[in-house]
């Protein structure tokens, strides 16, 4: 059984960071329509949704993947980079110890889970303005026991490694080659975004396909044509706030219903 994490939308989600992006008029309720009709991708992925409430002042609460990196033997509490967003982790501490043992990321260190992309037992970490060394020291704690290795990677022309890179398959990545160095991800098969589309590498890998976001056609026609089952949503009032379809929720496995 698949269980799907995801997050109440702010009221406050017009003030949320923005590191890339230019601060736009969001509209909270087309927010929330976008994010129904990707709880209903994943619930037709095989998922069971369970959206948590968002606190009172928690702007970038949707973006729940950042609270949290879950494995199948543990999950770890991000500490995120943004301050403002270190207020969500409580409640996804609380959801997620129903499922799983809990380790948590401790100051100084700092990671986001958007930085955090898992191959098999190689976790890349990008080395970003949300995670820093002392934070993946700290993942290479939590995880090698587990006989996962951790890798740093170097972020610097987007905001998570997960924009520039996610999985699409078994040893399928999606990567924007501009954006991330080729030299970690060299022994995976790859599929490049389109060139006019350097925001197209983020797709959520689930079930047997990929929810992806509708803005991007030709790196979608891509997936195709390499065999990736596609299932577009719209998710252009989300991007304002500079999140994406991985952001949007934490799925597990679990053998309880
Ligand atoms: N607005 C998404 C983030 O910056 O965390």
């Amino acid at each position: 059984m698949l269980v799907a994490i995801t997050r109440e939308v702010s009221l406050a989600i017009g003030r949320c960071e923005l590191t890339h992006l230019r601060r736009e008029t969001i509209d909270v309720e087309r927010v929330r329509a976008e994010q129904r009709a990707y709880e209903a991708a994943l619930a037709v992925a095989g998922c069971r949704v369970e959206r948590l409430e968002a606190g009172p002042d928690m702007p970038d609460s949707v973006f729940v993947e950042d609270t949290a990196i879950v494995f199948d033997e543990l999950a770890i509490l991000a500490r995120p980079g943004a301050e403002s967003r270190r207020t969500e982790t409580p409640a996804v501490a609380t959801a997620l110890r129903r499922y799983r043992p809990l380790c948590t990321i401790e100051a100084p260190g700092t990671v986001d889970g958007g930085d955090v992309l898992v191959v098999g037992r190689r976790v890349f970490v990008g080395r970003s303005r949300r995670t820093n060394e002392a934070g993946i020291d700290q993942m290479q704690c939590a995880l090698e026991p587990h006989g996962y290795q951790v890798e740093p990677v170097d972020v610097s022309h987007c905001l998570h490694l997960k924009s520039a890179v996610t999985a699409v398959g078994d040893g399928l990545l999606l990567t924007n080659p501009a954006w991330v160095p080729p030299g970690p991800f060299r022994s995976f098969d790859r599929i490049e975004v389109h060139p006019d589309e350097p925001w197209a590498a983020n797709a959520l890998w689930v079930g047997d396909g990929v929810i992806y976001p509708a803005a991007w056609p030709r790196t979608g026609e891509r997936l195709e044509t390499r065999g990736v089952k596609v299932c577009t949503v719209e998710a252009s009032e989300l991007a304002k706030a500079e999140g994406a379809v991985t952001c949007c929720s934490l799925i597990l496995e679990t053998k309880t219903d």
